[in-house]
């Protein structure tokens, strides 16, 4: 367990903890983008705890999606938790976490368990494949659509918007110069409109015949139809691709480090450490966004009002001076207080969900797949995008024990 990830991979160039570089100070301002990086654990801290000088609402710093009176733009983009702030924040999380409890998510264990299963019965002949596609991407997808209460006969249907929705959000991050962000971006939109309809009618048949499902706890709550809809597509962008990228890395850390992967093979219980330590070293979500309200410091750095402020959390999560060894896999470091899911008032509200899909899923593929290893004649392709940390093609070969 002792082997730096420093990766063989080709990890994106932009994240450079995963190259082995740090940068000099934990807290620099970035002439490229006209903002502020910060890359130390504790001034990570500091920034994650003071919503009220460090806000989320940063579409101040980014042109405008056009026409905010739009309702699929609003439902899409600014109406969501992650970028409201202050006590408007405060009581949506407080209304959806009522709903989107810890027993709920628990309570899914057994339908993710049959979910997996039905994906590996594809797998079993097939010595090769690309494990994002068969394994990563659809089961976060299913798991969703599942607890909204989505009918299978329209699994294929959510899917779909999924992609879209997915390939909408690269074209808002991966834009090459001179490629028409807004017009591209606004063109996948309207590609999903059609799902905030189908989410509508079925948010009105739920009210009107309620089930047991997510969906119907929804609009029992005190959301409007409008919160409830923006909260299940947050679901789907906040939920989907984090937890593929999760899964596919938790694949790789046990392919690169083979004392790790022989530890958790024989003992099961080291699985959520193997979660947590792949969390840790290759974070999906690597940079959170906040911008300053006040002129204020960082770490000791003056910081004026109105900066954006990137929070580079895959640097972050490697601070030497919180973590020793920081580029080791190790399954025995505990704590691990890694902040892979955000920290404060923004905490993910899907870590339990993405902590029992990855569990669950591991332990079915550790108890059926024979050891997936990568090909190093077909090796990983790493996610262009920065704001993605993880493989978005991770082709493995099936080893049999
Ligand atoms: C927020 C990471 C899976 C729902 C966040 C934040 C991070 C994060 C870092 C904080 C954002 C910020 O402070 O600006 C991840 C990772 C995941 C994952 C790494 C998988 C490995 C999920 C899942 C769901 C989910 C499965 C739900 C199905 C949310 C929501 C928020 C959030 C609703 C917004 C919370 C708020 O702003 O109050 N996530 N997430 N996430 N996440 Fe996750």
């Amino acid at each position: 367990m002792t082997e730096p990830t420093v990766t063989p991979w080709n990890a994106n160039p932009a994240h450079y903890w995963m190259h082995g570089h740090r940068p000099a100070e934990p807290v620099e301002f970035d002439e490229r983008f006209g903002g502020w990086n910060v890359t130390g654990y504790a001034e990570a801290q500091q920034v994650l705890a003071d919503p009220q000088t460090f806000n989320s609402d940063t579409s101040r710093f980014f042109p405008s999606y056009g026409d905010t009176d739009d309702k699929t733009i609003r439902l899409l983009t600014s109406d969501n938790l992650l970028t409201m702030d202050g006590v408007a924040h405060r009581d949506r999380r407080r209304l959806v976490s009522k709903v989107f409890t810890p027993k709920i998510v628990a309570d899914m264990e057994p339908r993710i368990a049959e979910l997996v299963h039905e994906i590996v019965d594809g797998l079993t002949g097939k010595p090769e494949f690309d494990f994002v596609t068969e394994v990563a991407y659809p089961l976060p997808v299913s798991v969703i659509a599942e607890m909204l209460g989505v009918p299978s006969s329209d699994r294929d249907l959510f899917v779909y918007w999924a992609d879209r929705l997915f390939e909408s959000k690269t074209i808002f991050y991966d834009t090459e110069p001179g490629q028409d962000a807004m017009a591209a971006s606004q063109a996948a939109i309207r590609d999903f409109e059609p799902m905030i309809g189908y989410l509508a009618e079925h948010a009105a048949e739920r009210r009107q015949r309620p089930r047991q499902d997510l969906l119907s706890m929804l609009v029992e709550s005190d959301l409007s139809d409008d919160e409830v809809i923006s909260f299940a597509i947050l679901l789907l962008v906040a939920g989907h691709v984090t937890t593929t990228l999760l899964l596919g890395s938790t694949i790789m850390c046990l392919d690169r480090h083979r004392d790790a992967a022989a530890a958790v093979r024989a003992d099961r219980t080291l699985v959520p450490a193997a979660i947590e330590e792949t969390l840790r070293l290759i974070s999906p979500v690597p940079m959170l966004a906040r911008g300053t309200t006040v002129d204020t410091e960082i770490g000791g750095r003056p910081v004026p009002a109105e900066q954006l402020v990137m929070v580079a959390i895959g640097a972050v999560n490697r601070d030497p001076r919180q973590f020793p060894n920081p580029d080791e896999f190790d399954l025995t470091r505990d704590p691990n207080p890694h902040v892979g899911f955000g920290r404060g008032v923004h905490f993910c509200l899907g870590a339990p969900l993405a902590r029992l899909e990855t569990r669950v899923a591991m332990n079915v593929l550790l108890d059926r797949l024979g050891d997936l290893r990568t090909d190093p004649a077909n090796p990983p392709v790493f996610h262009p995008s920065i704001e993605m940390g993880g493989a978005r093609h991770l082709p493995v070969k099936q080893l049999h024990r």
